[in-house]
């Protein structure tokens, strides 16, 4: 069984080919970055618009393949922008229904948990999955991906990309103020974990006010790190300690910081658990992940109808029933 999955949530438009035993044929992506600002939605979705038709051959010929090998299409099917994730629903369907082939769509942030357990070997870890657009802890129970903690507000990447974009620092935040943290010591800003959750947006307010009074920009950078980081780290202890599980993965964009790596991968020694996290290229949106998804989920539930098909902006990682997790032991 080959699969042909098409990405497309947020900024970042891909198309990946995977086979049943999750080898990757193909990967091909292209990313917008807006000139000024965040991203909108509209923009996003052009973008989809002008690159699925150009992805998908390109993924074609890389992968070696003919259009008649490819035996269904998976698709993102949310969470994510609206405008973007309609322009990927209709490619899918156009192309499944032109090749005669079954079609699915999947759940994005499942899917970056599943292509990392299927890079790294991970078999049921707790996972933290930090990116542009989601902070969520993740970990499998009676059934079904769980979210055990996220955020109230913003998400951690879009945290850091904001605090970059006011301060002058540019888009992508996260990368620069990793660099800048390194020179940096520590002020005090505010720690925010509610029960399992974690906000971050009096934090970026916080750490805005530090750099409007003149605050030297690395202690701020190097706090913002420290605070945020460790409120994710903390979230994530707590669930590895409550479902007794013995893995910890860290995936979605964020996973480049180094200092974020290293703090989790420390909790996870103290606990005797297991440190994952895959390959960078396959941590952000990719369209391999969804491929992958696109194939588990086929083997369980079959093809979708075409009325099944809409898109679900506020798709939640605990809406979908997950068999496969549960008949493997660790
Ligand atoms: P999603 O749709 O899953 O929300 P995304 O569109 O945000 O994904 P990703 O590539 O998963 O895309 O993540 C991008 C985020 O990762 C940006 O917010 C960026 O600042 C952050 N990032 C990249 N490198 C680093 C780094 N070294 N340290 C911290 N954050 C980083
Ligand atoms: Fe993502």
């Amino acid at each position: 069984m080959i699969c042909l999955g098409i990405e497309g949530t947020a900024e970042k438009t891909g198309v990946g080919i995977v086979d049943g035993d999750g080898n990757i044929l193909a990967m091909t992506g292209n990313q917008l970055f807006p000139e000024e600002g965040g991203i909108h939605p509209r923009m996003a979705a052009e973008h989809h618009a002008e690159w699925i038709p150009k992805l998908i051959p390109q993924a074609i010929e890389e992968s070696g393949l003919s259009y008649e090998d490819i035996d269904m299409i998976s698709f993102s099917q949310g969470p994510g922008l609206g405008p973007g994730l309609r322009i990927v629903a209709t490619s899918a369907r156009s192309l499944a229904l032109s090749l005669k082939k079954p079609i699915i769509g999947v759940n994005h942030c499942i899917a970056h948990v599943e292509v990392g357990k299927l890079d790294t070997g991970a078999v049921n870890p707790v996972s933290l999955y930090v990116s542009g657009g989601n902070s969520q802890v993740i970990a499998h129970e009676s059934g079904r991906y769980r979210i055990f903690g996220e955020t109230l507000d913003i998400a951690i990447g879009n945290c850091l990309d904001h605090f970059g974009r006011e301060t002058g620092l540019g888009h992508p935040g996260g990368p620069v103020i990793e660099k800048l943290s390194k020179q940096g010591s520590y002020i005090d800003l505010p720690y925010v974990v509610k029960g399992m959750d974690f906000s971050f947006s009096g934090l970026l307010s916080a750490a805005l006010r530090e750099a409007k009074k003149g605050t030297p920009i690395e202690d701020i950078c190097f706090s913002l790190q420290e605070t945020a980081f460790s409120m994710l780290v903390e979230v994530t202890e707590r669930a590895l300690s409550h479902t007794q599980k013995d893995e910890v993965m860290l995936c979605g964009g964020v996973a480049a910081n180094s200092r974020l790596r290293e703090m989790l991968n420390t909790m996870s020694e103290e606990h005797g658990a297991k440190f994952y996290m895959p390959e960078m290229k396959l941590c952000g949106d990719n369209g391999v992940m969804i491929a992958w998804l696109g194939l588990l989920m086929f083997r369980e539930f079959g093809s979708m109808d075409l009325s099944q098909t809409g898109i679900i902006q506020k798709f939640r990682t605990d809406e979908v029933d997950i068999p496969w997790v549960d008949n493997v032991k660790t």
